[in-house]
């Protein structure tokens, strides 16, 4: 199949692939060795290949690569300082317990990441809502909820965040 280019910005910097139109963007970026973005039911269920797009998290098994043409894609690496310091979200994820498996964390930490841009202090149900998407198959979720109650706590102390 004829291959097409798609030009994007991923985690701050523009890159340009060269897909099958079939690619889809949790496939494009796993070839290219962005390996948080995890594979896992490819049907949109699980969560463990979100990324934010434009600042939404999608599950990136759902959009073609093509479809992020000019588009802000971010995944886990771009939330990381230019000096390798942690995000207070990735920092409040092991402070609280969130990381368990490693597998569904990377999408729970942006989903987290992208309720904190929109809202700095998200009740217990907030929270549940907006990691509805994102599955932890050994049910480990109070660790993940601590772990975004945590984030939180560590913004409003000045941590800095989200959309900087
Ligand atoms: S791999 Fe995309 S939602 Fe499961
Ligand atoms: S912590 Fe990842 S699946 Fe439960």
């Amino acid at each position: 199949m004829t291959k097409r280019e798609v030009t994007f910005t991923l985690n701050g910097r523009p890159v340009t692939y060269l897909v099958e139109p079939r690619t889809t963007l949790l496939r494009a970026l796993r070839e290219h060795g962005v390996t948080s973005v995890k594979r896992g039911c490819e049907e949109g269920e699980c969560g463990t290949c979100t990324v934010l797009l434009d600042g939404i998290p999608v599950k990136s098994c759902t959009l073609l690569a093509l479809e992020v043409e000019g588009k802000a894609v971010l995944t886990v690496e771009g939330l990381v300082s230019k000096d390798g310091k942690l995000h207070p979200v990735q920092q409040a994820f092991i402070e609280g317990g969130g990381i368990q498996c490693g597998f569904c964390t990377p999408g729970m930490v942006l989903t987290a990441y992208a309720l904190l841009s929109e809202n700095p202090d998200p009740t217990e149900d907030d929270i549940r809502r907006a990691l509805a998407g994102n599955l932890c198959r050994c049910t480990g979720y109070s660790g993940i909820f601590r772990s975004v109650k945590r984030a939180a706590e560590l913004l409003k102390e000045g941590a800095g965040c989200c959309n900087s």
